[in-house]
């Protein structure tokens, strides 16, 4: 049960540190080496490319592990909404391995990508939070999230277990060529970061009150990993508050959608990465310039006088573990505020069975 919590959602996005913390101890062996089965591990370091493939927020996950397989294994990683892949396979590498992400391990449009690249008769891997479900029984290999039963409809903890298994995958097929990254470490002070975070309600639910409850749109914007959070960020704040938010690679807004913003539209940027930090920034400003009501969630490193919300330091491969956490609780804090059923959604259901 939900015990003392109002909403299954906040009592799941209040477990995530220790969901990253269980995740560390349960993929490692004895000397503190990150393994995964060794027939898994050598169908990665045999593959020429990955295909990342999965809906929501599994999806959006899975951009996130795009990079840390790109960046720690050196292997070019496509990721493919499932409902596309399935009825318009991309032309296909010569030794594809595929890695399907799915909290439920149910979802249709999921299976029925899965269910061709077993025709095809290429190697798979389910990430998935329920042991025993049809993805990953149907999948060669299967890794859990160990995240414990995801009961609210939208989906907080999954995504950063789904990250971090990812991330744990990574370091065990390529341990001899991790560039000196200590992930045990990095993903435990991840996990700390988190709970800096979750202390910090009160200031997030204040600001949420004031900037969100009376808006029809509002808009997260960011470049590489901080677009790739941004995408879940605006998924999660749309499905459960119903205001209309949209990701924008920041660098896109010029092109076309700058021309939304009007007095008052909130425009949450969000900045952890080196190199595009400073671009973000002058995308703030120029809609600022144009009305925008602007808010910067910044980690320490990048953050400036007057940001909002500065997060703790984290390893740049991992920032979008503890970014996730702040933007999981505004989306809370709104559809608690317009005194919405934070747990259910309408529309919506927990898992998607049908195509
Ligand atoms: C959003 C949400 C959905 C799911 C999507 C995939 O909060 O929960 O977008 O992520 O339906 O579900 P799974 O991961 O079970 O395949």
């Amino acid at each position: 049960g939900k015990g003392a919590y109002p909403y299954y959602m906040i009592k799941e996005i209040d477990e995530q540190p220790a969901v990253l913390r269980r995740l560390i101890q349960t993929y490692q062996d004895q000397n503190g080496q990150f393994v995964v089965d060794d027939n898994l591990k050598a169908a990665l370091q045999n593959s020429d490319r990955l295909y990342i493939v999965a809906c929501g927020t599994s999806y959006h996950a899975g951009w996130v592990g795009k990079n840390l397989f790109e960046k720690q294994i050196n292997i070019p990683t496509e990721i493919h909404l499932a409902s596309e892949f399935a009825y318009n396979p991309p032309l296909m590498s010569e030794k594809p391995f595929f890695i399907f992400l799915s909290q439920s391990g149910e979802t249709a449009d999921s299976r029925q990508a899965l269910v061709l690249v077993n025709q095809l008769g290429h190697p798979s891997l389910t990430i998935t939070n329920v042991k025993g479900s049809t993805l990953s029984r149907e999948a060669t290999y299967t890794l859990l999230l160990h995240a414990g039963p995801e009961i609210a409809v939208a989906s907080t903890k999954a995504y950063t277990a789904q990250i971090t298994v990812m991330a744990i995958l990574a370091a065990a097929v390529g341990q001899t060529q991790q560039h000196g990254l200590d992930l045990a470490h990095e993903l435990s002070i991840a996990a700390t970061n988190m709970e800096t975070i979750l202390a910090e309600k009160d200031q997030i639910k204040a600001w949420v009150d004031e900037n969100l409850l009376e808006t029809p749109n509002a808009f997260y914007i960011g470049r590489f990993l901080d677009y790739y959070v941004s995408m879940e960020a605006a998924l999660k704040l749309k499905e459960i508050s119903y205001i209309q938010t949209e990701a924008f690679a920041s660098g896109e807004l010029k092109h076309g959608t700058i021309a939304l913003i009007e007095e008052g539209t909130p425009v949450i940027a969000i900045i952890s990465q080196a190199k595009v930090d400073k671009h973000t920034r002058g995308n703030l400003e120029e809609v600022k310039a144009r009305g925008a009501k602007t808010c910067v969630i910044a980690t320490q490193d990048f953050a400036q006088p007057g940001d909002q919300f500065v997060l703790p330091k984290t390893h740049a491969l991992l920032t979008p573990l503890v970014i996730a956490v702040m933007v999981q609780l505004i989306a809370y804090y709104t559809s608690l505020g317009k005194g919405l059923d934070v747990d259910k959604p309408r529309n919506l259901a927990k898992s998607v069975t049908v195509e």
